[in-house]
Protein backbone atom coordinates (compact mmCIF):
# COMPACT_ATOMS: atom_id res chain seq x y z
CA UNK A 1 0.00 0.00 0.00
CA UNK A 2 1.55 3.49 -0.88
CA UNK A 3 1.87 5.79 2.45
CA UNK A 4 -0.24 8.90 2.49
CA UNK A 5 -0.50 11.52 4.87
CA UNK A 6 -3.81 13.58 4.90
CA UNK A 7 -3.58 17.42 2.98
CA UNK A 8 -3.10 19.61 5.33
CA UNK A 9 -6.14 21.64 5.29
CA UNK A 10 -9.21 19.85 6.71
CA UNK A 11 -11.94 22.05 5.03
CA UNK A 12 -13.57 20.53 1.56
CA UNK A 13 -10.89 19.35 -0.97
CA UNK A 14 -9.64 21.45 -3.59
CA UNK A 15 -9.04 18.40 -5.44
CA UNK A 16 -10.81 15.42 -4.67
CA UNK A 17 -9.83 12.25 -7.01
CA UNK A 18 -11.36 8.40 -6.86
CA UNK A 19 -10.20 5.12 -8.70
CA UNK A 20 -9.35 7.51 -11.72
CA UNK A 21 -8.02 5.57 -14.60
CA UNK A 22 -7.41 6.20 -18.20
CA UNK A 23 -6.08 3.48 -21.02
CA UNK A 24 -4.93 4.55 -24.37
CA UNK A 25 -4.84 0.80 -26.33
CA UNK A 26 -2.41 -1.67 -24.30
CA UNK A 27 -1.44 1.32 -22.11
CA UNK A 28 -2.50 1.85 -18.79
CA UNK A 29 -2.00 5.45 -18.61
CA UNK A 30 -3.43 6.12 -15.31
CA UNK A 31 -4.34 2.75 -13.87
CA UNK A 32 -6.69 3.89 -10.51
CA UNK A 33 -5.64 6.75 -8.69
CA UNK A 34 -7.16 8.53 -5.51
CA UNK A 35 -5.67 11.71 -3.57
CA UNK A 36 -6.78 14.90 -2.35
CA UNK A 37 -5.34 18.34 -2.46
CA UNK A 38 -6.59 20.46 0.40
CA UNK A 39 -7.42 24.46 -0.51
CA UNK A 40 -4.28 26.68 0.04
CA UNK A 41 -1.78 23.81 -0.66
CA UNK A 42 0.71 23.63 -3.17
CA UNK A 43 0.86 20.39 -4.20
CA UNK A 44 3.46 18.96 -6.75
CA UNK A 45 2.91 15.31 -8.71
CA UNK A 46 6.41 14.10 -9.65
CA UNK A 47 7.13 11.32 -11.77
CA UNK A 48 9.38 9.46 -14.39
CA UNK A 49 8.79 10.42 -18.34
CA UNK A 50 5.94 8.09 -19.01
CA UNK A 51 4.46 8.16 -15.93
CA UNK A 52 0.58 9.44 -16.55
CA UNK A 53 0.95 12.79 -15.06
CA UNK A 54 -0.34 14.93 -18.10
CA UNK A 55 -3.04 12.31 -18.61
CA UNK A 56 -3.83 13.21 -15.12
CA UNK A 57 -3.82 16.54 -15.47
CA UNK A 58 -5.81 16.60 -18.44
CA UNK A 59 -8.58 14.34 -16.98
CA UNK A 60 -8.90 16.93 -13.78
CA UNK A 61 -8.83 20.09 -16.08
CA UNK A 62 -11.69 18.68 -18.27
CA UNK A 63 -9.39 18.35 -21.48
CA UNK A 64 -9.75 14.16 -21.55
CA UNK A 65 -12.01 12.15 -20.40
CA UNK A 66 -11.35 9.50 -17.59
CA UNK A 67 -12.38 6.13 -18.73
CA UNK A 68 -13.22 5.25 -14.68
CA UNK A 69 -13.34 7.76 -11.30
CA UNK A 70 -14.88 10.34 -9.91
CA UNK A 71 -12.64 13.79 -9.84
CA UNK A 72 -14.26 16.52 -7.57
CA UNK A 73 -12.87 20.27 -7.91
CA UNK A 74 -14.28 22.05 -4.58
CA UNK A 75 -16.58 19.53 -3.87
CA UNK A 76 -18.12 19.76 -7.65
CA UNK A 77 -18.47 16.62 -9.58
CA UNK A 78 -16.58 17.11 -12.57
CA UNK A 79 -18.91 14.67 -14.60
CA UNK A 80 -22.40 16.63 -13.44
CA UNK A 81 -21.35 20.31 -14.06
CA UNK A 82 -18.30 20.61 -15.99
CA UNK A 83 -18.74 24.18 -16.13
CA UNK A 84 -18.82 25.02 -12.92
CA UNK A 85 -15.46 23.15 -11.80
CA UNK A 86 -13.70 25.15 -14.76
CA UNK A 87 -14.83 28.44 -13.58
CA UNK A 88 -12.57 27.71 -10.23
CA UNK A 89 -9.71 26.04 -12.22
CA UNK A 90 -7.10 27.63 -13.95
CA UNK A 91 -4.92 25.73 -16.65
CA UNK A 92 -0.98 25.82 -17.81
CA UNK A 93 -1.06 23.13 -20.25
CA UNK A 94 2.20 21.74 -21.38
CA UNK A 95 2.06 23.27 -24.72
CA UNK A 96 1.00 26.46 -25.05
CA UNK A 97 -3.06 26.62 -26.05
CA UNK A 98 -3.15 30.73 -26.74
CA UNK A 99 -3.54 32.41 -30.63
CA UNK A 100 0.19 33.15 -32.49
CA UNK A 101 -1.86 35.50 -34.10
CA UNK A 102 -3.19 37.95 -31.27
CA UNK A 103 -0.67 40.21 -29.76
CA UNK A 104 0.15 39.48 -25.91
CA UNK A 105 -3.07 42.09 -24.32
CA UNK A 106 -5.35 40.72 -27.20
CA UNK A 107 -4.49 37.30 -26.05
CA UNK A 108 -5.20 37.86 -22.22
CA UNK A 109 -8.42 39.65 -23.32
CA UNK A 110 -9.91 37.09 -25.33
CA UNK A 111 -9.49 34.43 -22.56
CA UNK A 112 -10.85 36.50 -20.16
CA UNK A 113 -14.18 36.93 -22.82
CA UNK A 114 -14.35 33.23 -22.98
CA UNK A 115 -14.96 33.13 -19.15
CA UNK A 116 -17.63 35.65 -19.61
CA UNK A 117 -15.31 38.48 -18.01
CA UNK A 118 -16.75 42.12 -18.64
CA UNK A 119 -14.66 44.64 -21.46
CA UNK A 120 -13.27 47.09 -19.10
CA UNK A 121 -12.55 44.27 -16.33
CA UNK A 122 -10.72 41.72 -18.66
CA UNK A 123 -8.63 44.79 -20.35
CA UNK A 124 -7.63 46.34 -16.58
CA UNK A 125 -7.02 42.40 -15.65
CA UNK A 126 -4.97 41.91 -18.69
CA UNK A 127 -2.99 45.08 -18.27
CA UNK A 128 -1.74 44.14 -14.01
CA UNK A 129 -1.27 40.66 -15.50
CA UNK A 130 1.06 41.67 -18.19
CA UNK A 131 2.66 43.70 -15.56
CA UNK A 132 3.14 40.62 -13.30
CA UNK A 133 4.95 38.01 -15.19
CA UNK A 134 6.93 41.03 -17.07
CA UNK A 135 5.44 41.39 -20.23
CA UNK A 136 4.62 45.04 -20.10
CA UNK A 137 6.78 45.85 -22.77
CA UNK A 138 5.75 43.20 -25.01
CA UNK A 139 1.98 43.64 -24.60
CA UNK A 140 1.53 44.61 -28.42
CA UNK A 141 4.28 42.33 -30.14
CA UNK A 142 2.32 38.70 -31.84
CA UNK A 143 2.24 36.19 -29.50
CA UNK A 144 3.84 33.99 -32.45
CA UNK A 145 6.78 36.01 -32.46
CA UNK A 146 7.65 35.65 -28.70
CA UNK A 147 10.34 33.33 -26.86
CA UNK A 148 9.33 30.19 -25.23
CA UNK A 149 10.15 31.94 -21.77
CA UNK A 150 7.76 35.00 -22.59
CA UNK A 151 5.21 32.34 -24.18
CA UNK A 152 4.82 30.66 -21.31
CA UNK A 153 4.42 33.30 -18.82
CA UNK A 154 2.18 34.85 -21.05
CA UNK A 155 0.38 31.44 -21.05
CA UNK A 156 0.57 31.09 -17.32
CA UNK A 157 -0.90 34.94 -17.12
CA UNK A 158 -4.06 33.71 -19.72
CA UNK A 159 -4.56 30.78 -16.87
CA UNK A 160 -4.98 32.98 -14.00
CA UNK A 161 -6.87 35.88 -15.62
CA UNK A 162 -10.76 34.76 -14.12
CA UNK A 163 -9.08 34.79 -10.72
CA UNK A 164 -9.06 31.10 -10.15
CA UNK A 165 -9.12 29.31 -7.06
CA UNK A 166 -6.93 26.85 -8.45
CA UNK A 167 -4.08 26.58 -10.57
CA UNK A 168 -3.03 23.19 -12.60
CA UNK A 169 0.86 23.66 -14.15
CA UNK A 170 2.25 20.92 -16.39
CA UNK A 171 5.85 21.41 -16.11
CA UNK A 172 5.70 25.36 -16.31
CA UNK A 173 9.43 26.03 -16.21
CA UNK A 174 10.68 23.28 -18.16
CA UNK A 175 12.50 23.98 -21.62
CA UNK A 176 12.20 28.12 -20.94
CA UNK A 177 15.22 30.43 -19.76
CA UNK A 178 16.95 30.98 -16.31
CA UNK A 179 15.04 34.55 -16.06
CA UNK A 180 11.60 33.39 -17.35
CA UNK A 181 11.76 30.04 -14.55
CA UNK A 182 12.57 31.93 -12.08
CA UNK A 183 10.11 34.67 -12.74
CA UNK A 184 7.64 32.09 -12.97
CA UNK A 185 8.57 30.20 -9.94
CA UNK A 186 7.77 33.30 -8.13
CA UNK A 187 4.62 34.33 -9.53
CA UNK A 188 3.49 30.78 -8.44
CA UNK A 189 4.79 31.18 -5.26
CA UNK A 190 3.17 34.63 -4.89
CA UNK A 191 -0.15 33.25 -5.88
CA UNK A 192 0.20 30.46 -3.22
CA UNK A 193 0.80 32.60 -0.79
CA UNK A 194 -2.66 34.79 -1.71
CA UNK A 195 -4.78 31.78 -1.09
CA UNK A 196 -4.50 29.84 -4.04
CA UNK A 197 -4.21 25.91 -4.57
CA UNK A 198 -1.10 24.88 -6.36
CA UNK A 199 -1.27 21.20 -8.66
CA UNK A 200 2.58 21.41 -10.14
CA UNK A 201 4.29 18.39 -12.21
CA UNK A 202 8.01 19.27 -12.61
CA UNK A 203 10.89 16.88 -14.32
CA UNK A 204 13.08 19.72 -11.46
CA UNK A 205 13.17 18.21 -8.15
CA UNK A 206 14.75 21.20 -6.90
CA UNK A 207 11.75 22.81 -7.81
CA UNK A 208 9.25 20.84 -6.55
CA UNK A 209 11.41 20.58 -2.84
CA UNK A 210 11.95 24.41 -3.01
CA UNK A 211 8.14 25.18 -3.59
CA UNK A 212 5.98 22.35 -2.68
CA UNK A 213 4.30 21.45 0.44
CA UNK A 214 2.96 18.16 -0.16
CA UNK A 215 3.90 15.58 -3.01
CA UNK A 216 2.69 12.52 -5.07
CA UNK A 217 5.00 10.33 -6.95
CA UNK A 218 3.29 8.08 -9.77
CA UNK A 219 4.96 5.43 -11.61
CA UNK A 220 3.42 3.48 -14.21
CA UNK A 221 0.10 5.15 -13.60
CA UNK A 222 0.13 4.18 -10.02
CA UNK A 223 0.47 6.39 -7.12
CA UNK A 224 3.58 4.92 -5.10
CA UNK A 225 3.40 7.51 -2.19
CA UNK A 226 1.64 10.64 -1.31
CA UNK A 227 3.36 12.44 1.38
CA UNK A 228 4.50 16.10 2.82
CA UNK A 229 7.55 17.18 1.90
CA UNK A 230 8.85 17.18 5.39
CA UNK A 231 8.39 13.69 5.56
CA UNK A 232 9.54 12.81 2.52
CA UNK A 233 12.96 14.15 3.28
CA UNK A 234 13.15 13.07 7.13
CA UNK A 235 13.27 9.73 5.63
CA UNK A 236 16.09 10.13 3.56
CA UNK A 237 18.31 12.45 6.48
CA UNK A 238 19.79 9.80 7.76
CA UNK A 239 21.51 8.42 4.70
CA UNK A 240 25.03 9.38 3.70
CA UNK A 241 25.61 10.74 0.07
CA UNK A 242 29.20 11.42 -0.74
CA UNK A 243 30.18 12.54 -4.25
CA UNK A 244 33.85 11.95 -5.18
CA UNK A 245 35.42 13.78 -8.03
CA UNK A 246 37.76 11.28 -10.33
CA UNK A 247 40.46 11.55 -12.82
CA UNK A 248 38.64 9.20 -15.06
CA UNK A 249 35.15 8.11 -15.94
CA UNK A 250 34.30 5.39 -13.09
CA UNK A 251 31.99 3.21 -15.46
CA UNK A 252 34.38 -0.25 -15.82
CA UNK A 253 34.91 0.41 -11.94
CA UNK A 254 31.43 -0.38 -11.03
CA UNK A 255 31.27 -3.86 -10.72
CA UNK A 256 34.48 -4.19 -8.67
CA UNK A 257 33.01 -1.03 -6.33
CA UNK A 258 29.48 -2.77 -5.95
CA UNK A 259 31.45 -6.50 -5.29
CA UNK A 260 34.25 -4.81 -2.87
CA UNK A 261 31.04 -2.67 -0.77
CA UNK A 262 27.85 -4.74 -0.75
CA UNK A 263 26.16 -2.20 1.52
CA UNK A 264 26.89 0.95 -0.61
CA UNK A 265 24.94 2.21 -3.70
CA UNK A 266 27.23 4.11 -6.21
CA UNK A 267 25.66 6.10 -9.13
CA UNK A 268 28.05 7.66 -11.98
CA UNK A 269 27.61 11.68 -12.02
CA UNK A 270 28.61 13.78 -14.97
CA UNK A 271 32.22 14.84 -15.18
CA UNK A 272 33.55 11.57 -14.01
CA UNK A 273 32.24 11.85 -10.90
CA UNK A 274 30.50 9.28 -8.76
CA UNK A 275 28.22 9.18 -5.96
CA UNK A 276 28.10 6.31 -3.12
CA UNK A 277 24.47 6.42 -1.04
CA UNK A 278 24.25 4.56 2.13
CA UNK A 279 22.31 4.32 4.78
CA UNK A 280 24.98 3.00 7.51
CA UNK A 281 28.18 4.36 7.85
CA UNK A 282 30.23 5.59 4.91
CA UNK A 283 34.28 3.90 4.64
CA UNK A 284 35.46 6.93 3.08
CA UNK A 285 39.28 6.35 3.58
CA UNK A 286 38.78 2.24 2.33
CA UNK A 287 36.94 4.15 -0.40
CA UNK A 288 39.68 5.99 -1.42
CA UNK A 289 42.29 3.68 -1.27
CA UNK A 290 39.81 1.27 -3.98
CA UNK A 291 40.62 4.15 -6.43
CA UNK A 292 44.49 4.81 -5.34
CA UNK A 293 45.48 1.15 -5.67
CA UNK A 294 44.16 1.31 -9.34
CA UNK A 295 45.75 4.04 -10.12
CA UNK A 296 42.14 6.82 -10.17
CA UNK A 297 42.83 9.66 -8.20
CA UNK A 298 40.39 10.93 -5.62
CA UNK A 299 40.29 14.98 -6.45
CA UNK A 300 37.71 16.17 -4.61
CA UNK A 301 35.57 14.35 -2.01
CA UNK A 302 31.53 16.52 -1.29
CA UNK A 303 29.26 15.23 1.34
CA UNK A 304 26.02 15.93 -0.11
CA UNK A 305 22.82 17.17 2.26
CA UNK A 306 20.37 14.51 0.85
CA UNK A 307 17.27 15.93 -0.68
CA UNK A 308 14.36 15.34 -2.72
CA UNK A 309 16.56 14.28 -5.16
CA UNK A 310 17.11 11.15 -2.91
CA UNK A 311 13.89 10.36 -2.42
CA UNK A 312 12.76 10.36 -5.99
CA UNK A 313 15.70 8.09 -7.13
CA UNK A 314 14.65 5.63 -4.35
CA UNK A 315 10.61 5.62 -4.32
CA UNK A 316 10.48 5.72 -8.24
CA UNK A 317 13.50 3.22 -8.63
CA UNK A 318 12.51 1.34 -6.47
CA UNK A 319 8.82 1.09 -7.52
CA UNK A 320 9.60 1.13 -11.22
CA UNK A 321 12.16 -2.44 -9.87
CA UNK A 322 9.17 -3.76 -8.04
CA UNK A 323 6.72 -3.25 -10.62
CA UNK A 324 8.87 -4.97 -13.34
CA UNK A 325 9.45 -7.77 -11.27
CA UNK A 326 5.26 -7.75 -10.60
CA UNK A 327 4.61 -7.62 -13.92
CA UNK A 328 7.39 -10.59 -15.04
CA UNK A 329 5.54 -12.60 -11.91
CA UNK A 330 2.50 -12.56 -13.28
CA UNK A 331 3.38 -13.60 -17.07
CA UNK A 332 4.96 -16.82 -15.73
CA UNK A 333 1.90 -17.46 -13.69
CA UNK A 334 -0.10 -17.06 -16.76
CA UNK A 335 -1.86 -13.75 -15.45
CA UNK A 336 -2.68 -10.55 -17.30
CA UNK A 337 -0.28 -8.58 -17.35
N1 LIG B 1 -2.97 10.53 -26.76
C1 LIG B 1 -2.28 9.42 -26.44
N2 LIG B 1 -2.32 8.33 -27.21
C2 LIG B 1 -1.65 7.21 -26.88
N3 LIG B 1 -0.90 7.07 -25.78
C3 LIG B 1 -0.79 8.14 -24.96
C4 LIG B 1 -1.47 9.37 -25.25
N4 LIG B 1 -1.20 10.25 -24.26
C5 LIG B 1 -0.38 9.61 -23.41
N5 LIG B 1 -0.14 8.35 -23.81
C6 LIG B 1 0.70 7.34 -23.11
O1 LIG B 1 0.28 7.30 -21.77
C7 LIG B 1 1.39 7.20 -20.88
C8 LIG B 1 1.39 8.38 -19.93
O2 LIG B 1 1.70 9.56 -20.66
P1 LIG B 1 1.74 11.01 -20.01
O3 LIG B 1 1.91 11.99 -21.11
O4 LIG B 1 0.57 11.17 -19.11
O5 LIG B 1 3.08 10.92 -19.13
P2 LIG B 1 3.85 12.06 -18.33
O6 LIG B 1 4.02 11.55 -16.95
O7 LIG B 1 3.18 13.36 -18.51
O8 LIG B 1 5.28 12.04 -19.05
P3 LIG B 1 6.32 13.24 -19.34
O9 LIG B 1 7.13 13.34 -18.08
O10 LIG B 1 7.13 12.71 -20.45
O11 LIG B 1 5.55 14.46 -19.67
C9 LIG B 1 2.62 7.11 -21.79
O12 LIG B 1 2.93 5.74 -21.96
C10 LIG B 1 2.16 7.75 -23.07
O13 LIG B 1 2.87 7.22 -24.16
MG1 LIG C 1 3.81 15.21 -19.33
Amino acid sequence: MPSTSEPRSHAEAAVEVRGLAKRFGEVEAVAGIDFEVGEGEFFGFLGPNGAGKTTTINMLTGLARPDQGVIRIAGIDCSRNPKAAQHLMGVVPDESNLWPELDGFENLCFCGALYGMARRSREKRARELLETVGLADAARRRFGGYSKGMKRRLTIAAGIIHLPRILFLDEPTTGIDVASARHIRRVIADLNAGGTTIFLTTHYIEEAERLCGRIAFIVEGRLVRVDSLANLVRDVQDRRVVQLALGRDPAEMLGPLRQTFPGIEFEPVTGDALRAHTAHTLPLAPLIRFFEERGVDVTEANVIRPSLEEVFVCITGVALDRMRKEKEQSKRDGGVT
